[in-house]
């Protein structure tokens, strides 16, 4: 399966944060925001992945993750020339999928709660259709909305509903087999102008093979859009790791964890890092692994 990162926008609702930054490139207390949902993608074993930004912000992206070989990933980059929809991104990211499944995940997305890795891992195989992602929120209305039965079977799915008929939020993390691709380029755009990923999940729901998973309470899906949630996600991932001494969307403890690297690189990528608790702790998680 390939993975895709979305992490374009112009980020107007956090002017002026972002006048001048991509927001996924924002802090989340102690590291970037694309981060996390990278993580998410590397938790589910993906290490071919397309990260897909503006093209103001590319290089900016190129200069914090490279070409992914140190994280025992493959990166490769990719412009969205306008802001034109998330479905977009299966068309710009058509030859990176190369007939393959695909996970897409937007870069603004945090995810984090016990058992993720094992989840992923349970849906990213022998994927058949789609499978989204749903959270329980207060304010459904400001997200695409689904609506399941009583066994959990997704009956209807609508963008930024005025009345919600749930309060299921679809969160931005999407597994499609190949057919994405083509569904996406037989989209019209939306009312706003824009190729809705909520119109290709709308397809895969009408032949049937559409799937939600809740994630369910206990569970963190955490929104980045207002300047109040920024900070609150960071907050979150502050409490934390403080308190448990681990690291949220450490993407080298991922790497290494997941087997993409050995314990000697991710020394070696703590030690670079040295002059910071970020580093302290890659160089600790790769003595203890070896232990
Ligand atoms: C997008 C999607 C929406 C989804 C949300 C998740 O909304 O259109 O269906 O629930 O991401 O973050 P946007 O962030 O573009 O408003």
């Amino acid at each position: 399966m390939k993975g895709i990162v979305l992490a374009g926008g112009s980020g107007t609702r956090l002017h002026p944060l972002t006048r001048a930054v991509s927001k996924q490139l924002l802090p989340v207390y102690d590291k970037p925001m694309i981060y996390y949902p990278l993580s998410v993608l590397m938790l589910g074993g993906i290490r071919d992945i397309l990260i897909v930004s503006n093209p103001e912000h590319l290089s900016l992206f190129q200069a914090l993750l490279g070409d992914g070989s140190k994280l025992g990933l493959s990166l490769e980059y990719a412009e969205q020339q306008e802001a034109n929809g998330i479905a977009e991104a299966l068309i710009i990211g058509a030859d990176h999928i190369d007939g393959d499944a695909v996970a897409l995940v937007l870069g603004d997305n945090i995810f984090h709660g016990p058992g993720f890795s094992r989840l992923l891992h349970q849906h990213t195989q022998n994927i058949d259709g789609c499978v989204l992602f749903g959270y329980a929120v207060r304010d459904p209305e400001r997200y695409g909305v689904g609506e399941v039965d009583t066994d959990g079977k997704l009956l209807s799915i609508e963008e930024k509903p005025a009345h919600p008929r749930s309060d299921l939020a679809i969160t931005g993390l999407y597994l499609y087999d190949n057919d994405a691709v083509d569904i996406a380029k037989n989209l019209r755009p939306s009312a706003r102008g824009e190729l809705e990923i909520t119109d290709v999940n709308r397809v895969y729901l009408e032949r049937g093979d559409a799937r939600l998973v809740n994630l369910g309470r206990g569970f963190a899906w955490l929104d980045t859009g207002t300047h109040d949630s920024l900070l609150q996600a960071g907050q979150y991932v502050q409490v934390l790791e403080q308190r448990q001494g681990v690291r949220i969307a450490c993407l080298e403890e991922i790497a290494f964890r997941m087997g993409f690297i050995d314990a000697d690189a991710c020394y070696a990528l703590g030690a670079q890092l040295n002059k910071t608790g970020y580093g302290q702790y890659l160089m600790d998680v790769a003595a203890r692994g070896t232990r």
